[in-house]
């Protein structure tokens, strides 16, 4: 089976591409380059064009006509940049989306599996979450998926469009064949930052925020191995049209789905998972939480589990294994 892959060179596009091809399917790739490294695409079909080129779209299409379905992944995702900079995020995430996914409707191409984010929910008193759970969007990163959610829901509705919005928590670790991983010199989120230090390139690790109401006061997240978060991609495009018919809450041809490992992991234990992995102490300075920052979420995934037959294999300690071995190969492999 043939699937397109927007932002096939980024982390997470990268990693659903090799776990398509391990599975015995043909993953086409098309990326700018904006921010995913060629060296991420490999030896796959390349098209290096915009998302919203519809010329290249008509001609990848032209080319594959037997392209089962289209895995929209590429965005801008660095949350401060979307603040001081929302012009470019809500161009590229909101206005481009709207153009590839019209272009994907006028072609007859209706199948879209949306790269959606866990940072659009509120936050609730149990810190767990379902597909019902109330949203809000607090960056303009999140209102970006918040509002693409809204817009694929109308396309489905009105252009023929079917669509599952695909929810991700907190994806960590790399391909556990090290092919690919995070690609950012410089990551800005809690994994990054431990890799960082633990490979001697930064010397402190700031734990941002313990007043929260949470059972340790730090933040609450649900941590997934990107391995997992791609295989739930596949089996997404494999079970399409069924999550689709069971899926959805009425008449329109879209569904949403959380995608996370149910269990909610405080950022004091996630850093006391990481030195037991890494197997040294991290040196870490308190410090007060950052403008925007939330107490967090975990996911409840029945819905993936019932729809998609998934739920997570790999554990926390897995995807810390993998980040780890990954920052030891990355410089070699991106330069
Ligand atoms: N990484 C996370 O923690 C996380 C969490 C939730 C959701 N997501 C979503 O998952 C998706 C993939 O994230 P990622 O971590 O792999 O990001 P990434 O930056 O590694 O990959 C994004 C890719 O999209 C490409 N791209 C961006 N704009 C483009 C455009 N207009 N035309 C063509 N290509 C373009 C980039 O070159 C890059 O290769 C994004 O939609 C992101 O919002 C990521």
């Amino acid at each position: 089976m043939k699937v397109l892959i927007t932002g096939g060179a980024g982390y997470i596009g990268s990693t659903i591409a090799s776990a398509l091809e391990d599975a015995g399917h043909t993953p086409i790739i098309l990326d700018s380059l904006l921010t995913g490294p060629k060296a991420f695409v490999r030896d796959r079909i390349f098209y290096q064009a915009d998302i919203a080129d519809k010329v290249a779209l008509k001609q990848i299409f032209q080319d594959h006509p037997d392209i089962f379905a289209t895995i929209h992944c590429a965005a801008l995702i660095v949350v401060p940049d979307s603040v001081s900079d929302p012009y470019n995020y809500y161009i590229d995430n909101v206005v481009k989306s709207m153009e590839l996914f019209k272009t994907l409707a006028e072609l007859n191409h209706p199948r879209v599996v949306f790269s959606s984010s866990a940072a659009i929910y509120d936050v609730v008193p149990n810190f767990m979450v379902n597909e019902e759970s109330p949203l809000k969007p607090l960056s303009p990163y999140a209102r970006t998926k918040y509002m693409m959610e809204m817009v694929l829901k109308d396309f489905c509705k009105a252009y023929g469009l079917k669509a599952i919005a695909l929810r991700y928590f907190n994806p960590i670790g790399a391909d556990p064949k090290l092919r690919t991983g995070l690609h950012v010199k410089n990551p800005s989120h809690l994994i990054g930052k431990l890799v960082q230090v633990a490979l001697g390139k930064e010397p402190v690790f700031h734990l941002t925020g313990v007043d929260w109401p949470t059972r340790d006061g730090s933040g609450i997240r649900d941590y997934l191995h990107v391995w997992d978060l791609a295989q739930a991609h596949l089996k997404a495009v494999l079970n399409f049209d069924k999550a689709i018919a069971e899926g959805k809450s009425d008449d329109t041809d879209y569904t949403v789905i959380n995608l996370g490992s149910q269990q909610g992991v405080t950022v004091k234990e996630f850093v006391a998972a990481f030195e037991s992995v890494y197997g040294k102490k991290i040196p870490m300075e308190i410090k007060p939480a950052r403008p925007g920052d939330i107490a967090g979420a975990y996911a409840n995934a029945d819905k993936a589990n019932r729809l998609l037959g998934w739920k997570v294999e790999m554990t926390t300690a897995d995807g810390i294994r993998d980040a780890l071995r990954w920052g030891e190969v990355r410089d070699q492999i991106l330069g």
